[in-house]
């Protein structure tokens, strides 16, 4: 199964999703700028992905560094932590792989001895934050294969399955968040019919989603946005899985533009509908959904992106937010790697 990022032979690769489903091409991303542009431009996207490419990048951006001292590298590190941050707002696994990254460098000045050994010191330095980083792309593999064992405990053979942008192995380490389910039912001979949202204005679920699933030999419909109410009212759709940008402390869960309609749709015709969100996704720090800031995006996008010349008016005034929030009241449950978890969200993301 391909994966979106990789470190191999001391080279930090990162899968062009904007390429997709075209040509599959990695690029190497060398220095903090790269690493800046790649989540930026969306080459590499989907919540936890983004926070393992942020870990290798901060790695890769520091490894040359050459300093005098633990203070002096504690210093480029955190302005190139704090850089990379500024990349993306709305996906908190950006900001806790980063934080996580920092944690285990400050973790590290205690059990130095300086002094004459201080390049040996260096070095150690530098081994321990690329162990963190694929710690953190080990892990994020290990959590998206238990909640694909845990959401796949919602679901019946034979269900239709609608989704929405992409929550698959490109979005993650490996495997997907909601769309980790689907790939262990294939494998145990589940007859899952998905549906995929194309997912305006960026087609992750029609460039991303209908790519990833076909790959591996599931059964997907693509679908335009405005169409999940239609595949609903016949009867369709069983169940609907999504994946998750950050969920606030009461578990209202920001994801990929349209994920609340489609939430709120599903509501009305009695539609489980699942967000599977591994727990580097939980912001408890973030009381509601209101308070996530959500990323808003160009307008091209919207008016010219994809069409072989420009679908609208030029210069005409477009709102483009990239995200919106489900009110955790139309999230029938939470699926985490650690498990399902049911309302009261408040207390029981606590609990977890
Ligand atoms: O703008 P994107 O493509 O980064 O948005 C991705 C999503 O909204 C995904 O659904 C989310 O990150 C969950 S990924 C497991």
């Amino acid at each position: 199964m391909i994966v979106p990022v990789k470190y191999e032979r001391d080279r930090l690769l990162i899968l062009d999703q904007t390429l997709l489903p075209g040509e599959e091409r990695y690029i190497e991303a060398r220095t903090k700028e790269d690493v800046w542009e790649a989540i930026k431009k969306l080459r590499v996207r989907g919540a936890p992905a983004i926070g393992v490419a942020a870990a290798y990048g901060l790695y890769v951006a520091v490894r040359d560094l050459k300093v005098e001292s633990f203070a002096d590298f504690a210093v480029r590190f955190h302005s190139i932590k704090e850089y990379i941050a500024t990349s993306r707002p709305t996906a908190v696994n950006l900001f806790w792989a980063l934080e996580r990254m920092e944690r285990r460098l400050l973790a590290m000045e205690d059990g130095l001895c300086f002094g004459p050994s201080w390049k040996q010191e260096l070095e150690y330095i530098k081994e321990e934050l690329l162990k963190e980083a694929e710690a953190i792309r080990r892990e994020d593999e290990e959590a998206c294969l238990s909640m694909g064992r845990h959401g796949l405990s919602l679901l019946k053979k034979d269900m239709g399955i609608l989704t929405h942008c992409n929550a698959g192995t490109l979005a993650t380490a490996k495997y997907g968040t909601c769309l980790a389910p689907i790939y262990l039912g294939q494998e145990q001979g589940y007859d899952f019919k998905v549906f995929a949202d194309e997912t305006r204005p960026l087609l992750q679920g029609a460039r991303l989603t209908a790519w990833e699933l076909s790959q591996e030999g599931v059964d997907v419909t693509l679908i335009c946005d405005n169409m999940a109410a239609t595949v609903m009212k016949q009867g369709k759709i069983d169940a609907v899985v999504v994946g998750c940008d950050r969920m606030a402390a009461n578990g209202d869960g920001a994801n990929k533009i349209g994920t609340s309609g489609v939430a709120i749709l599903a509501k009305e015709f009695g539609i489980p509908f699942y967000m599977f969100v591994p727990t580097s996704t939980i912001d408890l720090d973030t009381p509601t959904g209101s308070e996530i800031q959500i990323e808003e995006r160009q307008g091209e996008e919207i008016r010219e992106m994809w069409y072989q010349k420009p679908m609208a008016p030029a210069g005409v005034k477009t709102y483009n937010p990239a995200f919106d929030v489900t009110d955790h009241k139309h999230i029938t449950a939470v699926v985490t790697e650690k498990g399902i978890i049911y309302p009261p969200y408040e207390e029981n993301l606590r609990k977890l």
